[in-house]
C-alpha cells in the first residue's frame, strides 16, 4: 500500500472550502497536523463558502429544478470561490461526498504528492452538477454512511495525508506505515505490565526470540484479517501456510 515517495523539500497547501470550516480548526492544531504544518511541510487555510457570496444574504444555497427536497449549494460562489483559491493553476480540487470512490491508503498516499489541494466540503443535497463536472477532479467519500457535511470528511482526508508528508512521522511510526503494505490489519500489541488482572502477555512476545515473535505477529494479524476483513484477504494470494493457520484457527474449511 506505500512506495510512493515525496520530495522532501517540497510543501503542501491545502485550502479547505465549506459552510462550517470551522470544524477543523482544533484538530488542526493537535499532535502531528500541528507538528507538519510548524515544519512548514503543510500550509492549511480555511476559507468560508459564504465569503463568496453574491447577494446581500449572503445565500450559498438554492431550490433544486426539477423539485423534491433539499437544497443544492449553487454554482457562483464556489466557481468564484475555485478561481481565487487556484491563482496558479496547478491545484486539485477534492470534492467530499458520501457518492465519490472510497478512501483508501494508497489514494490518500497518491493525493499527498500533490503541491496544492482545494477540498470542497459539500452540505445539504450536493453541489449543482456544473462544479462536478468543471472543477472537480477527484470525489471522495470516506465510508458509506452519511454525514451531515463533507468538514469531518475533508479532516479525515487531511489527517491521512498529514502523517504520511516527510518528517511527519518518527523512525518508528514511518517503519510501522510500511507495515500496512502487507495489506493485512495490525497484530496484537502489548506493553508492560506482563500480567493484569490476571491477562497474561503472550509469552512469545517475553522469550526475546525475534524469529518467533514476526512469526506470532504475522499469524495474528493473519487471522484478525480474516475476521474481521475477509474483503481484504480475497485479494491476496495465500500461501500454504497462511492457509494453515487459518484452518488451524478454524476460520477456513
Ligand atoms: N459528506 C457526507 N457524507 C460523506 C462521506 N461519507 N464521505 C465524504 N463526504 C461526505
Amino acid at each position: 500500500m506505500s512506495g510512493v515517495a515525496r520530495e522532501p523539500e517540497l510543501k503542501m497547501k491545502i485550502d479547505v472550502l465549506a459552510l462550517f470550516p470551522e470544524i477543523l480548526t482544533p484538530a488542526l492544531k493537535t499532535g502531528i497536523l500541528k507538528r507538519v504544518q510548524d515544519a512548514d511541510k503543510l500550509t492549511v487555510n480555511l476559507h468560508n463558502l459564504r465569503d463568496w457570496a453574491t447577494d446581500k444574504h449572503k445565500s450559498v444555497d438554492d431550490y433544486p429544478y426539477g423539485g423534491g427536497a433539499g437544497m443544492i449549494l449553487k454554482p457562483e460562489p464556489i466557481f468564484a470561490a475555485v478561481t481565487a483559491l487556484n491563482t496558479e493553476r496547478t491545484a486539485h480540487v477534492v470534492y467530499l461526498t458520501p457518492q465519490g470512490v472510497p478512501l483508501t491508503q494508497t489514494l490518500a498516499e497518491s493525493l499527498s504528492l500533490e503541491s496544492h489541494l482545494i477540498l470542497l466540503c459539500g452540505r445539504y443535497k450536493g453541489v449543482d452538477e456544473r462544479v462536478r463536472h468543471q472543477l472537480v477532479a477527484t470525489e471522495l467519500s470516506i465510508g458509506d454512511y452519511v454525514l451531515s457535511g463533507g468538514e469531518i470528511a475533508a479532516l479525515v482526508l487531511i489527517d491521512a495525508i498529514g502523517r504520511v508528508l516527510p518528517g511527519a512521522l518518527g523512525d518508528y511510526e514511518s517503519a510501522h506505515v510500511d507495515s500496512f503494505s502487507h495489506d493485512l490489519l495490525d497484530h496484537p500489541h502489548y506493553t508492560r505490565p506482563a500480567e493484569f488482572e490476571g491477562m497474561d502477555v503472550p509469552e512469545v512476545l517475553l522469550s526475546g526470540r525475534h524469529e518467533d515473535i514476526e512469526e506470532w505477529r504475522y499469524a495474528e494479524a493473519l487471522k484478525r484479517t480474516a475476521m474481521y476483513r475477509p474483503d481484504l484477504l480475497q485479494k491476496l494470494e495465500l500461501s500454504e501456510e497462511d492457509i494453515a493457520i487459518l484452518k488451524t484457527a478454524g476460520l477456513v474449511d
